[in-house]
């Protein structure tokens, strides 16, 4: 479907019968969002690239469940004259494309129009706040989160300014546009909301939720190339297993993040 500024936006949902394919629009609905469900707000020139590899695996199959929704809302419609503009050159002079405020403007009242609870706003930015498993938690305590997707060199600053949005960045380098960012931190977040993830146990123990990296993971054949699974995790003994998993998660951490062992240590002695 297309979702023009009189439609609602274009919408994901699990319940209906759902195809994965390679044709985001077979995943489109126009039906009213399912209230109470965790719901994914996405604006962008690119709704086709959604679900993206949020369709496949544990968040498609979450998603197929309808334990999350998915909506996309096109910017192009909401673009000013005959060809749809979206955004014009930076003022003050230099290289690229601006998104025009006016235009991102009344795509975010359309959203929002049609969003309630609490459902932080978001831009998808290499200059903001980085994300991590904190605020992925946060995200997933709300109803849903909303991003806005740049590209080109990004967004009038007075959208930014006028809605109070929160800048996230992916990481320290820069994308062609905010759609992977906006993938990667949805799938972050929807395998935390409670149902999505069976095994709530993996969770608690994985890198990142306990202020420790992950302890190394092996699996059969119990020989390869020469080398083989450590004795312990072959010996049986829960405890033993538990004390080796703490001790290589501590080691790795203390190696690799020291930042992240700092904080550890500091937590553990309290
Ligand atoms: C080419 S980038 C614009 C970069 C911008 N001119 C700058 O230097 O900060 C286009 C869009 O990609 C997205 N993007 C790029 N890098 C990102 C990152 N590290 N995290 C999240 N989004 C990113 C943003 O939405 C941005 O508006």
């Amino acid at each position: 479907m297309n979702d023009t500024p009189t439609q609602p936006p274009a919408r994901s949902y699990g319940r209906k019968s759902i195809r994965l394919t390679l044709q985001p629009q077979d995943l489109m609905a126009e039906d009213a969002p399912i209230a109470g469900v965790w719901t994914a707000r996405i604006i962008t020139l690119f709704p086709q690239a959604f679900p993206g590899v949020l369709g496949e695996s544990l968040t498609g199959k979450a998603l197929k469940e309808g334990k999350w929704q998915l909506e996309t809302t096109d910017l192009r419609r909401f673009g000013v004259g005959k060809h749809r503009n979206v955004d014009d050159t930076p003022a003050g002079g230099g290289a690229g494309m601006v998104l025009r405020p006016d235009v991102l403007g009344n795509a975010i009242d359309h959203v929002q129009r049609n969003t309630r609870g609490n459902c932080p706003l978001v831009y998808l930015s290499p200059r903001g706040r980085r994300f991590d498993q904190r605020l992925a938690r946060s995200w997933a305590d709300c109803d849903g989160v909303t991003m806005l997707c740049g590209r080109f060199e990004g967004v009038d600053q007075r959208v930014l300014d006028h809605y109070d949005i929160q800048e996230v960045s992916l990481g320290d380098f820069v994308l062609t546009g905010g759609e992977i960012a906006a993938q990667a931190m949805i799938d972050a977040t929807v395998r935390l909301l409670p149902s999505v993830l069976g095994n709530a146990e993996s969770i608690e123990e994985e890198s990142h939720s306990n202020g420790l990296l992950e302890h190394p993971q092996y699996t059969r054949p119990a020989e390869w190339q020469g080398r083989a699974i450590p004795d312990v995790l072959m010996s049986g003994h829960h405890g033993k297993v538990a004390e080796w998993r703490q001790h290589m998660a501590e080691e790795i951490t203390r190696a690799r993040r020291p930042d992240m062992w700092a904080e550890y240590e500091k937590t553990k002695g309290k």
